[in-house]
């Protein structure tokens, strides 16, 4: 569901992504921890297009991202800003920061992506905005504005927002970082419940007991390269490098922000 081959990114003299590959299969969920800079937004922001590369590809649902490559392979050539919009439709992102609309209540934030983009009736919105609510566990917000609601239930409502417009990965970027520990629960329940269904997702997390629980595979990213890979249960008990069991000691003894 989402091929990443070969992909480098560079901000000026800063390397931030070192020729990273890794694939997704369909219903599989990947987690990547790591060191802070190491390069984990970039690469979601990449998958969404959000964010350039200069070198390899990335395909969606067998599609590239941002760029064609040419007959031979050899040459690439950027996509239209149609097709990008097009293309961004099929990976949902969520990041920390939920920034809801203020002034449009919870229905209204899901309503407006399938509206405004996709051309979906408001009838028909309405319906599936609402049957998201129940989803993810606030059926009885839906007219609640985004100040009368949790930080919590505001990021459930970024979840909801994010899966109305149908898409066939959803990119998750430390969506409870930002929430006092006793909401934190709630929105990784709301994770799982995706997993559940069977849902294409990549996490960025801190939340290593989570990421052991739903993870299909744990992917540990350092100074841009992939350093780990595997299922989490087996990264944990035989971690290749020293840098990952530095990471998990020094994170299980509190001095790495969560
Ligand atoms: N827009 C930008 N311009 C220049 N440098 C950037 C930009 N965005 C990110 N970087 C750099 O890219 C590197 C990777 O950043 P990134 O945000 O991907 O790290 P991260 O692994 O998500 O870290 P964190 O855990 O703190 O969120 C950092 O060195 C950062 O300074
Ligand atoms: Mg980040």
């Amino acid at each position: 569901m989402i091929e990443v081959r070969g992909v480098s990114k560079s901000f000026g003299d800063n390397q931030v992504l070192k020729s990273i590959s890794f694939e997704v299969k369909e219903g599989e969920v990947v987690v990547l921890i790591g060191p802070s800079g190491s390069g984990k937004s970039t690469l979601l922001r990449c998958i969404n297009y959000l964010e350039d590369f200069q070198a390899g590809e990335i395909l969606v649902d067998g599609a590239a991202v941002g760029y064609n490559a040419s007959a031979g392979g050899s040459k690439r050539t950027r996509q239209s800003e149609t097709e990008i919009a097009r293309l961004r439709t099929k990976a949902g992102m969520v990041f920390q920061n939920y920034n809801l609309f203020p002034h449009k209540t919870a229905i209204q934030n899901i309503m407006m992506g399938p509206v405004l983009v996709n051309g979906v009736s408001k009838a028909e919105a309405r319906e599936h905005a609402q049957a998201l609510l129940a989803k993810v566990g606030l059926a009885d917000k839906a007219n609640h504005f985004p100040s009368q609601l949790s930080g919590g239930q505001q990021q459930r409502v970024a979840i909801a927002r994010a899966l109305a417009m149908r898409p066939k990965v959803m990119l998750f970027d430390e969506v409870t970082s930002a929430l006092d520990p006793e909401l934190v629960d709630e929105v990784l329940k709301t994770l799982r419940d995706l997993s559940t269904e069977g849902m294409t997702m990549i996490i960025v997390t801190h939340e290593m007991q989570f990421a052991r629980d739903v993870a299909d595979r744990l992917l540990f990213f350092y100074q841009g390269s992939i350093i780990e890979d595997g299922p989490p249960n087996d990264v944990f008990a035989n971690p290749k490098t020293e840098r990952f069991q530095a990471f998990v000691k020094r994170f299980q003894s509190g001095t790495v922000a969560a």
